[in-house]
């Protein structure tokens, strides 16, 4: 029987780590900002891939959103931040940063983005987390 994999050179089929990837960031994963460009409690709008997204600071753990808000499609932004929760200012619907849910309506969600920080940079993934 002829064997395909014995013409294979040796060590072929694996593909070499890249520095990113030795850091434990999927290529996928983009650098948006600096850790110094979102102090604890604050929030900044970032555009990745033609998407607003909106990142907050929350006690040091930075959580990535969508800006659309989900009740009706109008941007969020980062002035309703609060503790863990990010209040839209057009019809006041709180949502919590961590889960993504409407504390008043769970069943509107917002998109949240995984995050990673490596070297006090903060990169975001455009697969979105639902
Ligand atoms: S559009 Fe955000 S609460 Fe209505």
């Amino acid at each position: 029987m002829f064997k395909l994999n014995r013409w294979r050179p040796k060590g072929r089929g694996r593909t070499a780590q890249t520095g990113r990837e030795r850091d434990g960031l999927n290529p996928r994963f983009m650098r948006v900002a600096s850790m110094n460009e979102v102090p604890p409690g604050t929030g900044k709008l970032v555009t990745m891939m033609g998407r607003e997204i909106g990142l907050f600071n929350v006690g040091g753990r930075i959580e990535a959103i969508d800006n659309t808000c989900p009740h009706n499609q109008r941007p969020i932004g980062t002035d309703g931040l609060t503790g863990g929760t990010v209040t839209c200012f057009w019809h006041n619907m709180t949502f919590d940063l961590e889960s993504g849910a409407c504390t008043e309506a769970p069943h509107f969600r917002i998109t949240k983005y995984p995050v990673r920080v490596r070297k006090q940079e903060i990169y975001v993934s455009p697969d979105a987390q639902i």
